[in-house]
């Protein structure tokens, strides 16, 4: 059984290929062309979290490829009320095709993952948010500065980009860190000392990027990571379940806002990308989310087709 838990558990070629199955999805969409590739499925969609783009790409993406969506808030679920992971993912796995979850510790979704007889696919934890960064690739691909598995699309042969990433060592630095020590580019992160993503998880991504190429700086210098970076991205100083951490993070982090001064030192064609939700004034400027080199909403659109693609994909590997 193929999860979709983190970028750890995938090869370079099959993040390439959900990433190639992503943009021909998109392509049928804008054509009016889209098979119904998950007829009759149905997506459970555990929220443990707020959410506004998970649940609306999930829920329109398996819509629209034929299938239908059930939003199962721990609110509502006697999942919110103590009922065990484990008594959760075996009755509701036992009557849909495919879960989607969003939660706290990552081990939850494991848990939930091991007890599932159906895909689970992990719509963020406090770890991890791997469905985002297929789509913040997506986006790279479209933009020109990485290229898709076969290169149909795109005629120009970019070289491997640069990502600096600005802030807090969290859910999306993990993930970049698991999509570069795969893909094998650039990626330089740059967290005030303290919120440096987690020693285990950097120690791992380093060891596959001696496999990959990639090339991994951490530092606290926002400068030097930006410095001729083809992607500058960023994301909020206090994810969700920080909330009272708030003011001492807005301390510690004050000197971190991708500002209109720190996207001058990128390459003059550099992007600038957020997952959103964002905190203007705080790790953006306003000039910078809504300034010309800002993609952030066609990041934001493109977590539709990414997340159609891993949800057909991972419906092929597990009826091979
Ligand atoms: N980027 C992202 O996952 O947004 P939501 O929290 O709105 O789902
Ligand atoms: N790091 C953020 C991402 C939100 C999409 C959080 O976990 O809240």
């Amino acid at each position: 059984m193929r999860h979709f838990l983190t970028l750890r558990d995938f090869n370079k070629d099959e993040i390439l290929a959900i990433i190639d199955l992503a943009l021909q999805i998109k392509q049928e969409w804008h054509n009016q062309t889209q098979p119904l590739y998950l007829e009759r499925k149905t997506l459970g969609m555990v929220f443990e979290k707020s959410s506004t783009r998970t649940r609306v790409s999930f829920e329109a993406g398996i819509y629209q490829l034929g299938g239908m969506g059930i939003f199962l808030s721990n609110k509502d679920i006697q999942l919110g009320r103590g009922e065990p992971i484990k008594d959760t993912a075996r009755v509701v796995s036992s009557m849909l095709d495919m879960i989607m979850m969003r939660t706290s510790e990552h081990s939850r979704i494991e848990e939930f993952a091991q007890y599932s007889s159906v895909p689970v696919i992990n719509g963020l934890s406090d770890d991890y948010h791997p469905v985002q960064l297929m789509a913040d690739y997506m986006t790279m691909v479209e933009c020109g500065i990485a290229l898709p598995h076969a290169s149909r699309f795109y005629p120009s042969n970019p070289q491997k980009p640069i990502v600096a990433y600005i802030g807090d060592g969290n859910n999306m630095a993990h993930s970049w860190l698991w999509l570069c020590a795969k893909l094998g580019f650039e990626l330089r992160i740059a967290s005030p000392k303290g919120y440096e993503p987690k020693a285990q998880i950097l120690e791992q991504a380093l060891q596959e990027a001696t496999k990959s190429g990639a090339r991994i700086h951490i530092s606290d210098d926002i400068h030097a990571a930006v410095q001729g970076a083809n992607v500058v991205t960023t994301d909020t100083w206090a994810s969700m379940g920080q909330e009272d951490q708030k003011k001492e993070r807005q301390e510690a982090f004050k000197c971190y806002c991708v500002d209109s001064a720190t996207m001058a030192l990128a390459h003059k064609d550099a992007i600038f990308l957020h997952c959103l939700p964002a905190y203007r004034g705080q790790e953006v400027s306003e000039e910078v989310l809504e300034g010309a080199q800002s993609r952030v909403f066609l990041e934001a659109q493109n977590r539709l087709h990414a997340q159609k693609g891993i949800m057909v994909w991972l419906q092929r590997q597990n009826t091979r």
